[in-house]
């Protein structure tokens, strides 16, 4: 079995060919950061507009290293929700279009569960049921992955993701954007107990998180120090936000998995690159013999291989779409 799978729902524009639903025949990502970069932060009209410069140029040539042609798929998955709406929209504008003229089925893919997706591209033996925790720039959701593609979503955040509070304070240590992974390279220099930073308390489900208090004592604190004209260690403060985030994300996760009785855990979503969170996790896991899965590090961003594979599992459980789909920016995965 052969699947496309195309990705357009924020910053990069990519696509992939998989076989047998998890072998990766090719990966190609444009990536739209430089340009991003001078704003500080995705501009969604620049985004759309690069999207669709770039996307028959990145399908052609994931088809070309694939070494295969339209003609040889068994389908075209493409992400349809959620993610900003007019980069989706070229994405999915493109993929039914294509789908239509190769006579295909167009299989439509929610963004989260392609990145969920990416551990069984990592792991060839690993099946469903697990708990997950997806970090991304945009979501924090602790999901019980029941079946390849049915899902229940456990805990989310109430205010802002796990990567947006890495970027936003990273942006305001001066660090370019996307700040994430400048904020974990500082901190391998750091001292994570040098600054004593808060733990949200959320009301209500206790699996949820919170990260906006965390991100504004961040700000505040340099603020505070910027005022009195002292200097602030940006590797120091670095360590303390990223050992802060990893324990709040582990806490949680370990927490849901206990309840619920689960001893199987993995780790998805682009800030499952970051090393203290890969670390916080697979160490809390480990100490409880739970199985842990995270996937490797160039499968943490969006890519197209994780929509080709969860398109694969799609497709098997017969979802597909016709030609009235249509982009959805909020989606939740239980309405999929
Ligand atoms: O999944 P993703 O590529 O896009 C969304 O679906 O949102 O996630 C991007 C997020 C950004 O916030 C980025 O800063 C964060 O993942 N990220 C990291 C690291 N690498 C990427 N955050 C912390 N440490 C990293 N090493
Ligand atoms: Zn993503």
């Amino acid at each position: 079995m052969l699947i496309l799978g195309i990705e357009s729902s924020c910053d990069e524009t990519a696509a992939s060919v998989v076989k047998d639903r998890r072998e990766i025949l090719s990966s190609v990502i444009s990536t739209q950061i430089e340009e991003h970069k001078k704003y500080g932060g995705v501009v969604p009209e620049i985004a759309s507009r690069r999207h669709c410069e770039n996307i028959l140029g990145v399908v052609r040539q994931a088809l070309d290293e694939a070494q295969v042609t339209l003609a040889d798929l068994d389908g075209i998955a493409v992400t349809y929700a959620p993610g900003l709406i007019g980069a989706l929209l070229v994405g999915v504008s493109f993929a039914k279009a294509l789908a239509m003229s190769a006579e295909k089925p167009l299989i439509p893919v929610h963004h989260i569960a392609g990145h969920i997706a990416t551990n069984y591209l990592t792991f060839p033996d690993l099946e469903p049921p697990y708990l997950c925790l997806v970090a991304s720039g945009g979501h924090s959701h602790i999901i019980e992955v029941l079946s390849y593609t049915k899902f229940r979503v456990i805990g989310r955040t109430r205010d802002d993701a796990a990567g947006e509070c890495f970027d936003k304070c990273a942006r305001a240590m001066g660090f370019p954007y996307p700040g994430g992974v400048h904020v974990d390279n500082a901190a391998q220099s750091g001292d994570p107990a040098a600054f004593k930073l808060p733990h949200p308390t959320v009301a209500g489900n206790e699996f949820d998180f919170s990260f906006s208090g965390l991100k504004t004592a961040v700000i505040n604190l340099l603020h505070n120090a910027e005022q009195k004209g002292l200097d602030i260690n940006k590797n120091d403060l670095s360590a303390s936000l990223q050992h802060t985030i990893s324990e709040i994300l582990t806490s949680k996760t370990i927490a849901a998995a206990e309840s619920l009785g689960y001893k199987k855990v993995a780790l998805a979503g682009g800030v499952s690159a970051n090393s203290g969170v890969r670390a916080a996790l697979s160490a809390a896991c480990k100490q409880r013999g739970f199985e842990f899965y995270m996937p490797e590090k160039k499968l943490c961003g969006d890519n197209g291989a994780m929509i080709a594979c969860q398109g694969s599992y799609n497709f098997l459980a017969g979802i597909t779409a016709d030609e009235s789909l249509n982009a959805i920016a909020t989606l939740s995965m239980e309405d999929i």
